[in-house]
């Protein structure tokens, strides 16, 4: 397949992330930008080095406002509707690595009637339940509760829903056809989301009564919502909003879409999972690049490129360079087998998410922290 689809709903094929960055029209990060953040954070995320988030917009005026003392706010979110997946974990692991490196604040949206507008069959109950479940998720990483607030959009629409107003109002429907594909069958709670997804980029400021700029780390599927923020929040007297984007994590299966919950179980890796289930999954679906017997993977060796194992080291689980270059000249060259490849990301991912199981069992007294006062 050579088409691909990426939307805020869909993101589906084989992703062209070149080709993506035109269609989008974001910035790629290139080594001038990454030595620039560098010099604020003397190490560099394996996830920047390695280009996991490879696009964003206007870092540069991010960091000019940050040298003259003007520091930023973070904001990303997450929609409830299902169990959180190591391809959500992505984004918010970086998100907490800025955090504490910058020492900055982090708005963590969960828009609570999203799913519920956009999905046939999510009943509000559904999210409820799953915005509970996904709290903990985030509060397991471990965030800071005295810098990090939780937005919840059904329980804190009394201090978002005027802002979402005068964003709207700047909105017309010919414009979210035109960015989000929704049309005139779309109904009016999904015509209006947008606004929400675009309060938190600014709500901050409104609150401490002067204009902070924001960052806001995400997957690149999001980035039409904030296309339509930036085209917006001048207008109301607001900084547009930077970004720093992230690839997808792949499915188990392979290289194309990304991890998703709604697809069959067995293709994503939940937060949950058992160490026995992140074995069989791991062993039984996990697209190798090897070889199809042991003898030719010896003679021609394995393609760690496609390889999904591999990816899952490279992406989230290997922060070591010189032992995944290792591990990479090792199943290239026909050293390692597929069998040994995959016992390495079992054993990083179980031993991952031992102690953010440990921790989600502990952050169900923690939510009241993270919560708005009112
Ligand atoms: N729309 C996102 C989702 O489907 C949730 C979200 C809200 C978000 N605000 C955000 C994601 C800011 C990234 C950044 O999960």
């Amino acid at each position: 397949m050579t088409g691909f689809k990426v939307t805020p709903w869909e993101v589906s094929g084989n992703i062209d992330y070149d080709r993506l960055v035109q269609q989008f029209g974001v910035e790629k990060l290139n080594d001038a930008m990454l030595e620039r953040i560098k010099k604020h954070t003397s190490d560099l995320h394996f996830m920047l080095r390695r280009r996991v988030f490879f696009a964003h917009r206007d870092m540069k005026f991010l960091l000019d406002e940050y040298e003259k003392g003007n520091k930023f706010f973070l904001y990303t979110g997450r929609a409830p509707s299902g169990s959180v997946h190591l391809g959500h974990l992505m984004p918010w692991i970086f998100t907490k690595w800025l955090q504490d490196t910058f020492n900055v604040e982090l708005w963590f949206q969960f828009p609570d009637e999203e799913k519920f507008l956009f999905k046939q069959g999510m009943k509000f109950e559904d999210t409820q339940h799953w915005l509970n479940e996904n709290m903990l998720d985030v509060i397991a990483l471990g965030f800071d509760p005295k810098k990090t607030h939780f937005l919840i959009d059904t329980r804190d629409a009394g201090l978002m829903y005027k802002e979402a107003c005068k964003v709207s109002k700047r909105i017309t429907f010919s414009m979210v056809k035109s960015t989000f594909g929704l049309g005139n069958d779309s109904n009016t709670g999904a015509i209006f989301y947008t606004a929400m997804q675009a309060v938190p980029a600014f709500l901050p400021s409104v609150l401490a009564k002067k204009e902070i700029p924001c960052l806001i780390p995400h997957a690149v599927d999001q980035d039409p919502h904030f296309r339509l923020t930036r085209d917006i929040l001048p207008k109301l007297g607001h900084y547009k909003p930077a970004s720093i984007q992230c690839v997808f994590l792949p499915p188990l299966s392979g290289v194309e879409g990304k991890m998703s919950a709604s697809s069959a179980s067995e293709q994503a890796i939940f937060t949950t999972d058992t160490p026995e289930m992140v074995k069989k999954k791991v062993n039984k679906y996990a697209f190798s690049g090897g070889q199809s017997t042991i003898e030719e993977h010896r003679k021609k060796g394995g393609n760690p490129d496609v390889d999904v194992s591999y990816q899952y080291l490279r992406m989230l689980f290997e922060p070591d360079d010189k032992k995944l270059q290792q591990i990479y000249d090792d199943y290239k060259s026909g050293k390692m087998l597929t069998g040994e490849l995959k016992a390495i990301l079992i054993e990083k991912v179980n031993a991952f998410l031992k102690k953010h199981q440990a921790e989600r069992v502990k952050a169900k007294s923690k939510i009241e922290k993270f919560l708005i006062k009112r």
